[in-house]
């Protein structure tokens, strides 16, 4: 399984690079906001230096709506580096931007997903990969995993080559759960992969081998 940081912030994408486990970065326009990258130049410096620091894949949102500004935004979002991924909305317009974007090489990764019939659209488009928000389906109280569940099942019946990228993940089981279901790629907070790398008998076991080592070499 993939993991992917979803931020825009480059001390976190520096900080998930330098645990060697990176494989690409998600933003959003949301994400962008909050680091106040705003305006085309700021906006298109800032894909670039995250191309600079990771290796994988690194999504970046349209603005567009339309198929024809999607298309004009997507491409010169490609331009940027061989590293972007166009981030394109679940909607008609973003489907046959899908295709235009699959038919042309440039990788796609269909945003916004929230049912099994939505993933399957996009895959028939052609996308790269579709993001199911599992952390939002469960804010109104339906089950994120299950979505995850149906949509590898579909997948796996067609032998589509879409990816399925977790996405809106609030905590470390999120993580766990999609990786026992099969999801190709997670795309989630820095605080939640690092949540992975803890356990109480891990601190009390080394705690207790550096006491050990550090009395038998007095
Ligand atoms: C996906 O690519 C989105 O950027 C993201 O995962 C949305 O997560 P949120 O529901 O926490 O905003």
């Amino acid at each position: 399984m993939k993991f992917f940081v979803d931020t825009a912030n480059i001390n976190e994408i520096k900080e998930a690079q330098s645990l060697g486990i990176l494989d690409g970065v998600t933003t959003n326009p949301s994400l962008m906001a909050k680091e106040g990258i705003t305006g085309k130049n700021k906006i298109i410096n800032h894909y670039k230096q995250i191309c600079e620091i990771v290796t994988g894949d690194v999504s970046a949102e349209v603005i567009a709506t339309d198929f024809k500004g999607i298309v004009e935004e997507g491409e010169e979002l490609a331009s940027i580096h061989n590293q972007i991924v166009v981030k394109v909305p679940m909607i008609a317009e973003g489907i046959k931007a899908i295709k235009y974007f699959s038919e042309n090489s440039i990788k796609t990764n269909c945003t916004l997903i929230f049912s099994a019939g939505q993933a399957l659209l996009a895959a028939k488009a052609g996308a790269t990969y579709i993001s199911p928000f599992i952390g939002r389906v469960d804010d109104i109280s339906c089950d994120g995993l299950e979505l995850i569940s149906d949509i590898r099942m579909i997948f796996d019946n067609y032998d589509f080559g879409t990816e399925i990228l977790a996405a809106s993940i609030r905590n470390p089981m999120h993580i766990i759960n999609c990786a026992k279901i099969g999801a190709d790629v997670v795309t989630t907070p820095l605080k939640s992969i690092k949540s992975l790398l803890n356990h109480p008998l891990t601190d009390i076991g080394l705690k207790k081998f550096l006491d050990d080592f550090n009395k038998g070499n007095k």
